[in-house]
């Protein structure tokens, strides 16, 4: 089947943007500005331990979502994912293709441009690649960019230590919630727990006032962690408000999603964001999608329930979540 990609759509000499492209009206960043004034907190993992698991705490129930310094992954490893990812979408678009996703045909992984259009008929202003990188056994190397050759070192080496950073933080999120450490990545499948990329590329749009990169969701992982290139563009809803995320290099954006909010019975917020797109340059992020295997029961964790706090989200398995949140069925 022949895609139409943004990329290619963007660099053909696009003028004006296509009508598809175009939000409804309240819904353009021109109407709908972000806040001035405030900031997403930003915590350094070097912090004394206590006070470590209170900022995030405070992140994670007041915003579900900061950026966090001193992770201990190299700023030389995060340039490196970035420049294999910047070489696969230079690459000519046949070559691209060969990677081409089809959802219709059950193939999730791969390269793609989202063309189911939302309720207002719209689409949005981005191209990806989406493969998974762990466990070993649910990973198809067939469907990794061969392109440039060193993708899959640097993204192998990227996922081993994102994966100890993340590792890090569920046990900060359970002691959060007065839990013992282990807690929360044993409630995601523990070494099961599945690792998902998700290379997020933006062209350069003509008219960016008119666009959105990404639609304002929730992401449905456990955590999302991502590192952006130098284009400022994403932005978090906090307090009736948007608020711009500044880049700050080799700083990672933590997400809470979905499955952890659920898990701390709303403790922890997901949150819901958005990402804008430029007129002059090309915006990448690279999101890590942690997510619990499909067939594990998700649900409010029974420590945190009582006659106080009753259970505010249903148990379902992680597979009829995805299901439900695809097809927009209620929860
Ligand atoms: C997303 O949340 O889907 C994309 C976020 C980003 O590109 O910063
Ligand atoms: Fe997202």
């Amino acid at each position: 089947m022949e895609v139409e990609r943004v990329q290619a759509l963007a660099y053909g000499g696009l003028r004006e943007l296509p009508a598809q492209f175009i939000r409804p009206a309240h819904e353009r960043p021109e109407n709908s500005k972000a806040i001035e004034g405030v900031t997403v907190p930003v915590i350094s993992l070097s912090l004394p331990h206590d006070l470590l698991v209170h900022e995030i705490f405070k992140a994670c129930n007041e915003w579900g979502f900061f950026l966090i310094t001193d992770h201990g992954i190299s700023p030389a490893l995060i340039e490196e994912l970035k420049e294999v990812g910047q070489k696969f979408f230079r690459l000519p678009q046949g070559e691209k293709e060969k990677y081409a996703n089809d959802h219709a045909a059950g193939k999730f992984e791969g390269y793609g441009t989202k063309m189911t259009k939302n309720h207002e008929e719209k689409v949005e202003w981005i191209d990806y690649y989406f493969h998974i990188m762990s466990p070993p056994s649910k990973v198809n190397y067939e469907i990794w960019p061969q392109n440039p050759p060193s993708y899959r070192k640097v993204t192998e080496e990227y996922d081993k230590e994102l994966s100890k950073v993340t590792d890090r933080l569920l046990e900060l999120l359970s002691e959060g919630l007065g839990l013992e450490g282990k807690v929360l990545k044993s409630c995601l499948g523990g070494e099961k727990i599945e690792v998902e990329m998700k290379i997020n590329m933006y062209p350069p749009c003509p008219q960016p006032e008119l666009a959105l990169g990404v639609e304002p969701h929730t992401d449905m992982s456990a955590l999302t962690l991502l590192v952006p290139n130098d284009v400022a563009g994403l932005q978090v809803w906090k307090d009736e408000n948007w608020v711009a995320v500044d880049y700050v290099p080799n700083a990672i954006f933590v997400h809470v999603g979905d499955q952890i909010e659920i898990l701390s019975n709303g403790k922890y917020k997901s949150v819901l964001h958005r990402s804008l797109v430029n007129k002059e340059r090309m915006r990448m992020s690279w999101a890590v999608f942690y997510v619990p295997p499909h067939e594990t029961s998700i649900g409010p964790l029974p420590d945190l329930v009582d006659d106080q706090n009753p259970a505010k989200f249903s148990t379902k398995t992680y597979a009829e979540f995805r299901y439900r949140k695809f097809n927009k069925i209620p929860q």
